[in-house]
């Protein structure tokens, strides 16, 4: 499409529906809810640090971590904004054990959503860039019925659309319908999204890396390595690469797909499956970043091709510009072929 002018996230979205004579309008429908919710959210975050919401709610979320009081204010933002409008048929939340259904006296439609609806909420406090991230499925279940788990645990191939809301110096709202990967600045002023930043593609040329190194002795053998490679020195005839890491991965990723770069969070001795979630943060982030070029991986295999078991479970996930997870993907196998592969140590 040729952008002319202002856009707007919800002419943006009609306008790539057009594209499909088939499409009803629902998909552009679901999005504009999502968007409002975000720009609720966005005001509570902005707010965080003027009112009484900081600190812990005296909770823990489902993984048995302190949940604040802002993840819960994005989940039930969330759930409200998308729960009535006939679209859905299922969701579910990293803040929610179970399956959130669509109350009884509400139409089941024909899409599911899963997501996070705070991420890197460990941030909150510090004025530290957080986000949301969703990832949408056609549902598999029959139409008109309430939607099930199996509506929710599709491979994530199977997506529609993913993308998140990155709340920091501005909000940015970016998504992918497979079509490229677009972004639409918060305006303040006007309370719009607008198109800021038209099919995003990472630069091919990597020299960001985002890890947790605090947890290096826990690490194998392949990782250890593929990190000693980024650091080479010039005399090797390469610039180390820069280390990055916010501790959002929303936003890790974010910065690393307009720079550049490769955001890991590996299994180590410690996790044998990373710290990550499959449906709601690794596989919608993995679309993003295949849609802009780019590449996610487990270490063995695509992020997208995993087949889901549990709704929360975890993987380990390899993400960014292309050749970087390349180069890690080669540094794993390498290790696995001298014996020190992760399953060996
Ligand atoms: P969440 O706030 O949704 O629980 O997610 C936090 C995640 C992710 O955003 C981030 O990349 C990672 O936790 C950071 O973990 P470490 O503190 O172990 O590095
Ligand atoms: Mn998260
Ligand atoms: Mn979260």
């Amino acid at each position: 499409m040729e952008v002319q002018g202002l856009m707007t996230l919800p002419r943006f979205i009609i306008e790539e529906e057009k594209k499909h004579p088939e499409a009803t309008g629902e998909l552009s429908a679901l999005l504009s809810e999502l968007a409002l919710a975000a720009k609720i959210i966005s005001l509570e975050v902005n707010k965080a640090g003027l009112v009484d919401i900081l600190g812990l709610a005296n909770a823990v979320n489902v993984h048995g971590e302190d949940v604040k009081k802002l993840d819960m204010y994005a989940h039930h933002t969330i759930v409200k904004a998308m729960d009535h409008g006939g679209h859905l048929c299922v969701m579910a939340s990293e803040e929610e054990e179970g399956i959130i259904p669509i109350p009884a006296h509400r139409k089941n439609g024909k899409y599911v959503m899963l997501f996070d609806p705070l991420d890197g909420s460990s941030n909150i406090d510090a004025n530290v860039s957080i986000g949301t991230i969703f990832s949408i499925y056609r549902r598999v279940s029959p139409d008109g019925m309430p939607g099930t788990m199996e509506d929710l645990l599709q491979v994530g191939t199977e997506q529609v659309v993913a993308g998140y809301i990155v709340y920091g110096s501005s909000t940015i709202f970016v998504y992918t319908a497979g079509e490229g990967v677009h972004g639409f600045t918060l305006d303040p002023a006007v309370g719009e999204f607008l198109l800021s930043h038209h099919n995003i593609k990472v630069p091919e040329k990597a020299n960001i890396y985002s890890i947790n190194e605090g947890n290096y002795k826990y690490w194998h053998q392949g990782l250890k390595d593929y990190i000693k490679y980024l650091q080479a020195a010039e005399d090797e005839g390469r610039k180390p690469y820069s280390a990055r890491y916010i501790g959002s991965m929303v936003a890790d990723i974010h910065r690393n797909l307009l720079y550049g770069g490769i955001f890991m969070y590996p299994r180590d001795k410690r996790s044998p499956n990373g710290k990550l979630r499959l449906m709601y943060e690794c596989n919608p982030m993995a679309f993003i970043l295949e849609q802009a070029g780019g590449r996610a991986i487990n270490g063995k295999k695509r992020i997208m091709e995993i087949k889901p078991e549990k709704l929360h479970q975890r993987v380990p996930i390899y993400i960014g510009s292309k050749n970087a997870v390349d180069t890690v993907e080669y540094y794993l196998r390498k290790a696995e072929e001298e014996g020190n592969g992760e399953d060996e140590e």
